[in-house]
């Protein structure tokens, strides 16, 4: 059977906004479907500075991901190749050791706070969303989610968000809302997600 392109959603949207919680419902219910690729993925490995260093490090200014890899590898799915997809490890602020194979498929989601910011990408993406959070209840998710899932404590945590998450997330994500055919307030049962599965559901059907 001839090869199809695959169709590839961006999701976008600030720290904390519900990215991957969007995402990840649209997994559960699409399961293997669709594609996932998470742009933190790709976030670039640091082997050659300590932990206490790398600590340190702007993980929200664009140069922070490995966009090349990224790109090669969307190329790749979209000509029906499977990738060895990197995996990140936030507790050691580093890449991981193992990788992920992804199979390509009719629908792929990109997610990540910078998914809008590159035209290369942009570029590649058929449908964007952004998802948006006011910034107070998006640092409050963040503290709550890092102390559980990432390793983090709170000083640290506010201090990586005054120093680097908010000024970045104003310069870098925060005007990529206007590339968005999308925007949602992340709600939980929101229209922009019904929208985006019926999509999806279309999609798959054709
Ligand atoms: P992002 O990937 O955009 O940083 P997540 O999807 O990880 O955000 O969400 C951050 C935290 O906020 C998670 O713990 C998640 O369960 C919670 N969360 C996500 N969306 C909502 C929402 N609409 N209402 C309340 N909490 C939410
Ligand atoms: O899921 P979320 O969108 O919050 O993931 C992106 C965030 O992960 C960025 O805001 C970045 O500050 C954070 N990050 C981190 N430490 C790393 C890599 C990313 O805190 N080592
Ligand atoms: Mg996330």
């Amino acid at each position: 059977m001839k090869h199809r392109m695959p169709v590839i959603i961006g999701i976008a949207g600030g720290t904390g906004s519900g990215k991957s919680t969007f995402t990840n419902r649209l997994k559960d219910e699409f399961k293997d479907q669709v594609t996932v690729i998470y742009h933190d993925n790709y976030y670039r490995a640091h082997d050659e500075l300590p932990f206490e260093e790398r600590k340190l490090l702007n993980y929200d200014h664009p140069d922070a991901f490995e966009t090349e890899l990224l790109l090669r590898h969307l190329e790749l799915l979209k000509a029906g190749k499977t990738i060895e997809c990197p995996t990140y490890d936030y507790s050691r602020h580093n890449r991981a050791k193992e990788t992920m194979r992804i199979e390509p498929g009719r629908v792929i989601l990109l997610e990540g706070i910078l998914v809008l910011f590159d035209s290369r990408i942009r570029d590649l993406l058929d449908i964007k969303v952004f998802v948006d959070a006011d910034a107070d209840e998006r640092i409050l998710r963040r503290i709550l989610r890092d102390t559980k899932e990432r390793g983090r404590d709170v000083e640290n945590i506010v201090d990586q968000y005054l120093t680097t998450v908010k000024p970045m997330h104003g310069l870098y994500v925060e005007p990529t809302r206007a590339f968005a055919d999308i925007i949602t307030n992340s709600g939980m049962n929101d229209v922009a997600f019904d929208l985006v599965r019926c999509k999806i559901r279309e999609i798959l059907k054709a």
